[in-house]
């Protein structure tokens, strides 16, 4: 069997048992164990092409993406002005080095994305070329300003447990997931890790009327033992991503998280890497739940993933530590610290050709109206999926926010009993991409089915994933026990009797 592959403006036909030789023998898949790979019958999914909300194999199969890539495709696939976009920044001019250069639409996506972020009014930004980047850069950033003010003594963080903020030995040290951090110790000292926020499984308040936010006093507590003064950053994400689309409790949390920072001089880092670019139903997440952090970290969304790209958006004043020029009585790392400005670097931070994809990305967003599509159909699908799986068996939790959304599975809906079995859970997403869904089945805590598609996704569309479910979740049922004959699939209960 051939496939086709585009090499220039030629479509160039390669052998795809080659393409296949290659994965098993020369690739190496991000978080995958390629072993599986050994038996000639397995094979990572091969996507060739998209549209909307599709995508299609090499055999020609398509899938709906519930997972927008990996939640990023958020214009959804084929978008020609981005494309186009992107071929004429390259035609132009494809790179200007960052350390002193810049092209002209990394200049004209900062501008508009300052004035766009919610920061005040007023912002810098440093682009990055990716999630983790940004994240890295952060919390230099942050650790930098507070040295730069006379207070090289705050390198502290504090972010939560089963956080996912990248992989970089940095951002690494702000991930909660134990897993993914227990092979690479030592990592930066001093990040302290508060519980997550999370109302169905809260261990203070599962079974109050409401959220009583001892999650948040936690926090307050680990700053208070580590020092206010020696604390950098606070980093969250808005929504939390692993363990399952995780919004806090209490609409209250960030804005007490604002208080401690403004109380304390610790900056507040919103990680909207995920959450960013329409995906709650506001441009920037910050703006859904009435919070201006310090920084804002993005990639993902800004271009849709057409390009790989990053950026923190600082608030000005704190860009503004940065240039004052350096006083002779400061001591040495301060005075250093201020001359050079921002003393980090990445050679393809900005990338012309990402910002000019960012910049279409952006038009498209306002002018289509992305944020409140999201808002929209978030809503929509989320009735949905409350009318059709509210009462499963194996259903304990259906939540989110606009179109990120997660459905937990329970091995008990009554006793809220989990199951932690990794096979059975790659047995669920197999089964749902047999019927045409690609989503994740996330298993870092207790499992959670994720639903993060493009925001450009259609009623039927949506329609179609919650058929999908109920039948697949209905066999997980099955499967654990749970569901009977009293539980009809859905082509069941449209047969004849
Ligand atoms: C909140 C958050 N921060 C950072 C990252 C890391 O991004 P990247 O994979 O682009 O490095 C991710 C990735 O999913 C994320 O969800």
């Amino acid at each position: 069997m051939n496939a086709t592959m585009v090499n220039g403006s030629a479509a160039v036909t390669v052998d795809a048992r080659h393409i296949e030789d290659a994965v098993r023998d020369n690739a190496w898949l991000h978080f995958t164990q390629m072993a599986m790979y050994d038996d000639r019958e397995r094979r990572p999914l091969m996507l060739v092409r998209g549209e909307g909300s599709t995508v299609w194999d090499i055999d020609d199969n398509a899938y709906l993406d519930l997972l927008a890539g990996i939640y990023s495709v958020n214009a959804g696939y084929g978008r020609q002005r981005i494309v186009d976009a992107m071929a004429a920044q390259a035609a132009a001019l494809p790179f200007v080095n960052p350390f002193g250069y810049i092209s002209v639409p990394t200049a004209v996506l900062a501008n508009r994305l300052a004035e766009l972020a919610p920061l005040g009014g007023e912002a810098r930004v440093f682009f990055t070329s990716g999630g983790s980047e940004s994240v890295e850069s952060a919390l230099k950033l942050a650790k930098q300003y507070h040295t730069n003010r006379g207070y090289p003594h705050r390198w502290k963080t504090v972010s939560r447990r089963v956080a996912y903020h990248g992989t970089t030995m940095g951002a690494l040290s702000v991930n909660g997931l134990t897993d993914a951090r227990s092979a690479f110790g030592p990592l930066i000292p001093g990040a302290r890790h508060a519980p997550m926020s999370n109302r169905f499984r809260c261990p203070y308040c599962q079974d109050a009327a409401a959220c009583t936010l001892v999650c948040y006093d936690e926090i307050e507590r680990i700053v208070e033992f580590e020092g206010p003064d020696q604390v950098a950053a606070i980093i969250l994400e808005p929504v939390q991503n692993a363990g399952g689309c995780i919004p806090p409790g209490s609409s209250d949390y960030f804005t007490k998280i604002r208080k401690l920072c403004d109380d304390t001089g610790i900056l507040m880092i919103m990680d909207e890497v995920i959450c960013g670019f329409g995906r709650l139903g506001t441009l920037f997440a910050s703006e859904y739940y009435g919070v201006q952090p310090d920084l804002i970290t993005v990639a993902k969304g800004i271009t849709s993933s057409y390009a790989p790209l990053g950026a923190v958006l600082a608030r000005k004043t704190i860009a503004d530590s940065f240039a004052a020029p350096a006083p002779d009585e400061l001591p040495p790392p301060v005075a250093e610290a201020r001359k050079a400005g921002f003393l980090h670097g990445l050679t393809f931070g900005g990338h012309p050709v990402s910002c000019a994809a960012a910049n279409a990305n952006l038009d498209i967003m306002l002018e289509e109206d992305l944020p409140g599509r999201a808002r929209d159909m978030g809503a929509y699908l989320r009735e949905s999926l409350e009318a059709t799986l509210g009462n499963h068996p194996n259903v304990g939790d259906i939540r989110g926010v606009g179109l990120f959304l997660g459905i937990e599975l329970v091995a008990d809906r009554d006793t809220k009993e989990t199951f932690r079995d990794n096979a059975l859970l790659a047995w669920l997403t197999d089964k749902m991409r047999e019927r045409g869904l690609i989503l994740r089945n996330d298993s870092r805590n207790d499992p959670t089915t994720q639903l993060c598609p493009p925001l450009v996704i259609t009623r039927e569309e949506c329609d179609r994933t919650v058929g999908i479910l109920e039948e697949t979740i209905t066999e997980l049922g099955r499967r654990l026990g749970t569901v009977g004959t009293s539980h009809p699939s859905p082509q069941m209960q449209g047969a004849p009797a």
